[in-house]
């Protein structure tokens, strides 16, 4: 299977101020990697980055073969890419039927009802929801909604940026549920989460950054959560996998 997004060597930030230093790696078509790493570490400025949010400073990315690096965001939306910022990013006040029809203000050729059924079909939780205020709702469904408004653009990979924050534990099982079984639909999924416990349990592989750096990158399977510990502290960890070592690692 072709590699679909390939990022070597990504310089990032934000004006003068830069954040990803040196960043590398590739995410498969239909893979669902999951990014972790310390606060700070530059997860939020690569996703943000993925999307043309930042300042591209150097490195490429690209997108099935495409070099689109340093492009605008309305470049990665037409590309397909679909991005979920962390926090609430939903109108409040305005009810769950509006705000998918706010969502799809970018789509061309506008079947607006189509798409807002077929995300009904995948979020049935908000079809029966669909005359409430987003703002009413709990925060596992306004999550629910905001990865729905990203998915109502149908996008090839979708970029979730910290969907458990601030939620119960029902909750964020619920949105993980939803995470495995838009990844089972056939998208592919690059997670940023601070759980990082669902986040292992949930996707299949596991890229950990620190101080704008992917410092570990291997099936999850390589990496136990004490390791994990030890990576986001140190940066290094001590008895890795015998069978084999990371690449990457500093
Ligand atoms: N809009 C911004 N302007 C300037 N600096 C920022 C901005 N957003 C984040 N940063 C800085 O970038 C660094 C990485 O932040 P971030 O990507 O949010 O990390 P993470 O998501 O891993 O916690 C931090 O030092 C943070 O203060
Ligand atoms: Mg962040």
């Amino acid at each position: 299977m072709a590699a679909d997004l390939v990022i070597s060597h990504l310089r990032a930030g934000y004006g003068h101020l830069d954040i990803l230093h040196d960043v590398s790696l590739t995410v498969r078509q239909g893979e669902f990697v999951a990014l972790l790493g310390p606060n700070g570490a530059g997860k939020s400025t690569l996703l943000k980055t993925l999307y043309g949010m930042t300042t591209h400073k150097g490195g490429s990315i690209q997108w099935k073969g495409q070099e689109i690096a340093g492009g605008k965001p309305r470049v990665f939306l037409a590309q397909g890419f679909g991005y979920v910022p962390q926090g609430r990013c939903n109108f409040p006040t305005m009810s769950v039927h509006e705000n998918l029809e706010m969502a799809a203000y970018t789509l061309k050729d506008g079947d607006l009802e189509g798409e807002r059924n077929h995300v009904y079909e995948l979020f049935p939780i908000l079809q029966k929801r669909r005359n409430e205020f987003a703002g009413n709702m709990s925060g596992g469904e306004q999550q629910l909604l905001e990865m729905a408004m990203a998915v109502l653009r149908r996008p090839e990979i979708l970029l979730v940026d910290e969907p458990s924050a601030g939620l119960s534990p029902q909750a964020i099982t619920l949105v993980f549920n939803e995470l495995k079984r838009l990844h089972q639909g056939g998208r592919t999924i690059l997670l940023v989460e601070q759980n990082t416990r669902k986040a292992m349990d949930t996707a299949e592989r596991a890229v950990v950054m620190r101080l704008g750096h992917v410092i570990w990158d291997s099936p999850k399977a390589e990496l136990s959560h004490a390791d994990l510990g030890q990576l986001f502290m140190t940066g290094k960890v001590e008895k890795a996998s015998a069978a084999s070592p990371p690449h990457g690692i500093h």
